[in-house]
């Protein structure tokens, strides 16, 4: 049973604060922290802050972790951890508002998580183990990896307006193999950035890829495609795009050099020349997953682009992981796969939810990261448990994000010759 429930504020990736919990049980203590991000939107979870400016700039979480340690340990202390449904349901019952907003979406998700932890524990089953069996499936399989090796957008301080270019390895076997396949093209891809732009231009952005000072998308994939070349992998290695269009989105126009006010104006696309873009790149690279391709709310031109069938459509700040707009997505065929951010949601009960909503609809589901990470790496487990075929944990670099990817090869190997890595089956 739980016996006690202890939160603090610690430090995102970002240095910005966010919640860790330790749950204890007759078996241990189970430790969960959550991440955060940059987009979000008025669809998804409450992440509860402060605000008082005078400490971390109004981004303290004290108020979170007071709510866990006061209201939710309460609560919670003496439930048995494998009831994970009954503990989150618990959770929302205690916070009463429909987007989390009363204990904070950080606190409850933090949490929910420990709980999970402490539930495998419990039955004496690895953590992936225990997610398929709340999920209600038995065959864990090894997600493929989305690398970023390109960063812009919010994310860097480059010209690049889309946020992040990914390689996927589908060429692998095996996901150990992947990580290989997709380190090695990382690092040629600094050699040829360093060739052409030189060293200052292989600082990295928020989720570890390389940020160079190029001027368009395709000048950047030009770059990646070379790298892939480089490393051996034309053909094994794919790309997706994150375009998170929603930031660079000015009233039906794209300004592509939004990051540079100097130039404000000056590189405008329409969302139909957008669609010819995305065309044209599909067609000149190995390009097979867009995320965000539109603003968040301009559904008219994602559905246009869906139904062209060029690609997989990823649906990140359209969707806000939000049930709500998930269905809404699915019944207009707008996109056809789910971006699953899990503070985006609150509780594991409720990604498993929102995951087989995807799934009943044949979509991909992408298990992701925040920008704002912490070495914790349930996705990874999650990604496997929930066998969702995808996840996007940024670069093979920096610690925070390999913590990820480092899980995945410690349940392959444990796995042995159970292990099935997605691969070409990636879409599910
Ligand atoms: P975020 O970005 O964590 O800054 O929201 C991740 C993404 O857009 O996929
Ligand atoms: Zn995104």
């Amino acid at each position: 049973v739980i016996t006690k429930v202890k939160a603090r504020q610690i430090l995102d990736s970002r240095g910005i604060p966010t919640v860790e919990v330790d749950l204890h049980t007759n078996k241990g203590v189970f430790r969960a922290s959550v991440p955060s991000g940059d987009s979000s939107g008025m669809y998804e979870a409450v992440e509860l802050r402060d605000g008082d400016k005078g400490v971390y700039l109004g981004n303290g979480v004290a108020k979170a972790v007071k709510n866990i340690n006061d209201k939710i340990s309460e609560a919670l202390v003496g439930m048995d951890p494998t009831l994970q449904s009954q503990i989150d349901q618990a959770m929302i019952d205690l916070d009463k508002t429909e987007k989390k907003g009363e204990l904070g979406a950080n606190a409850i998700l933090a949490v929910s998580i420990a709980a999970c932890k402490a539930g495998a524990a419990e039955k004496e089953v690895p953590l992936y183990r225990h997610i398929a069996d709340l999920y209600g499936k038995v065959s864990p399989m090894l997600p493929v990896p989305a690398f970023t090796v390109i960063s812009g957008g919010k994310h860097a301080g480059n010209n690049l307006a889309i946020q992040e270019i990914m390689i996927l390895p589908t060429g692998a076997n095996r996901f150990v193999e992947a990580l290989q396949m997709g380190t090695e093209t990382y690092h040629h891809l600094k050699a040829v950035i360093t060739e052409k732009y030189g060293t200052h231009d292989c600082n990295v952005g928020e989720s570890g890829g390389f940020a160079p000072n190029v001027s368009s998308f395709r000048e950047a994939l030009d770059l990646v495609k070379e790298a892939i070349r480089r490393a051996g992998y034309t053909d094994k290695i794919q790309i997706a795009l994150d375009v998170a269009a929603t930031n660079f989105c000015i009233g039906t126009k794209y300004d592509l050099d939004f990051k540079s006010p100097q130039k404000l104006g000056q590189n405008f696309l329409s969302a139909e020349d957008m669609v010819e873009l995305y065309r044209e790149l599909c067609n000149d690279f190995p390009i097979v997953s867009i995320e965000d391709p539109f603003d968040k709310e301009d559904w008219e031109h994602i559905k246009r682009f869906s139904s062209t069938g060029i690609c997989q459509v990823v649906g990140d700040d359209l969707l806000m992981s939000n049930a709500k707009r998930i269905e809404r997505a699915i019944l207009e065929y707008a996109c056809n796969a789910l971006l699953l951010k899990i503070n985006q949601v609150g509780t594991v009960t409720e990604v498993i939810e929102v995951v087989k909503q995807a799934k009943e609809a044949h979509w991909g589901v992408v298990t992701s990261h925040r920008c704002g990470e912490t070495i914790d790496s349930f996705i990874a487990d999650l990604s496997v448990g929930l066998s969702v075929g995808q996840i996007k944990a940024g670069a093979p670099c920096r610690g925070e994000r390999l913590e990820k990817y480092i899980q995945l090869l410690r349940i392959e190997e444990e796995l042995g010759d159970q292990a099935v890595y997605c691969g070409v089956d990636w879409k599910q």
